[in-house]
């Protein structure tokens, strides 16, 4: 029970051939976003069956984008509600607010952590302009039946995919059903480029707008529409969220990979689950994401929520953990209307409960899933300690 391991939540992130094509950029000078990213879009929206990628310098910066392009393509107003569950990543929630929309919090269910769709359907009202979904650890509400309750009411989807890559529901990509799909290539995700995002939509007008907003407001990277007797053109507002050359070579290297990966971790998964229920020590301590009927996940993290009468446990479980070598991570970030920051921007003005979020916050966890096969040992080693209390 003593034994130490090695177990962090990606492992060998990077192969020999995304560091040689990483390399090979950084000799070739041409550092500032070029062809290889134009290249990387192309190849991004063709594997997901979308017609439109815009590469950005991460999944927080896709989401900005994507609500600012969303509001002004859409013209949405000042107080417009966005809704939005109360487990989220901080960035996907900010730029709600830093557009001057309103985000109104939905609780998720407990069997994958997704909002709750009988909790939206509550807070659909006149004011409410979008929806932003958060894809938990590679899974989603049912978002076929979700889209048939906002059907004619127009109400925007933005899916914040940026845990998700990879997984499909009814055979289609998550991230393409929305109006805007974001995606994050931050280390440890489904694949990465150590830092990097990507947004999809099958707009053109959108489109356009993500490359004008993307880069200072200018319509510098417009195929078309350009502005041709005059070199720096201004057209919108605009940040600099351009990546880099570099992450879109080891990332589109790494997209290769991609369903390689997933199918390592799931195998990981099966096994990882297996040898808990049949451990000496197995009492049910753990329930499992029971993912939708439809849904093929492409994980990268295994996550838990332990059984009520364990919840006292999980911080000697986590240290526990920790010290023989296993990291964690929290499921995204808890409730997040507990985050202090919520609290400095008084978010959660009525004092609303949660029960579901908060139950997450206070009993689950996750381990990271690998992309090579454990080994016996490993695996003994892990369940041992993840049973030893
Ligand atoms: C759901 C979700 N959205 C957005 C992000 C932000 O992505 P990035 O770290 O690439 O900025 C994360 C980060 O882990 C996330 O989990």
């Amino acid at each position: 029970m003593q034994t130490k391991i090695h177990y962090p939540l990606l492992e060998n992130a990077f192969d020999k051939k995304d560091i040689e094509l990483g390399v090979k950029v950084i000799k070739s000078k041409q550092l500032t976003m070029s062809n290889i990213t134009r290249n990387f879009e192309k190849k991004f929206s063709k594997y997901l069956g979308v017609k439109y990628a815009v590469m950005v310098n991460s999944g927080s910066s896709a989401n900005l984008l994507s609500i600012f392009v969303a509001k002004y393509s859409h013209k949405l107003k000042i107080g417009d509600e966005v809704i939005i569950p109360t487990v989220c990543w901080s960035t996907s929630l900010w730029p709600i607010i830093q557009a001057g929309l309103k985000p109104v919090f939905v609780d998720v269910n407990l069997t994958d952590y997704n909002a709750s769709i009988e909790e939206i359907k509550l807070r659909i009202n006149k004011k409410t302009k979008a929806i932003l979904l958060v894809h938990v650890l590679g899974t989603s509400l049912k978002i076929d039946k979700l889209l048939k309750i906002i059907r004619g009411k127009n109400i925007l989807v933005i899916e914040d995919t940026c845990e998700s890559l990879g997984s499909k529901y009814k055979k289609k990509y998550l991230g393409t059903y929305g109006n805007f799909g974001t995606f994050s290539f931050y280390y440890s995700h489904q694949i990465t480029s150590g830092e990097g995002g990507m947004i999809v939509t099958n707009n053109k007008k959108d489109y356009e707008l993500l490359k004008i907003m993307r880069a200072h407001g200018w319509d510098r990277d417009l195929e078309k529409n350009r502005i041709k007797t005059k070199k720096f053109n201004f057209i919108n507002m605009g940040f600099n969220l351009r990546p880099l050359e570099v992450s879109a070579a080891i990332a589109q290297n790494q997209l290769k990979r991609l369903k390689k990966f997933s199918k390592l971790r799931n195998q990981n998964r099966e096994k990882i689950i297996l040898k808990l229920k049949q451990h000496k020590n197995w009492k049910n301590q753990y329930k499992f994401v029971v993912p939708e009927k439809h849904l093929e996940p492409s994980w990268f993290g295994l996550p838990f929520l332990l059984k009520e009468k364990f919840v006292k446990k999980k911080n000697l479980i986590i240290k526990n953990l920790n010290k023989f070598g296993i990291e964690t991570r929290p499921i995204i970030s808890g409730n997040f209307l507990n985050q202090k920051a919520s609290k400095i921007y008084n978010l959660n003005k009525k004092k609303e409960k949660f029960p579901n979020a908060e139950y997450i916050e206070k009993a689950g966890f996750f381990i990271g899933l690998h992309t090579k096969k454990l080994k016996n040992k490993e695996l003994e080693i892990l369940t041992n300690h993840l049973l030893n209390f």
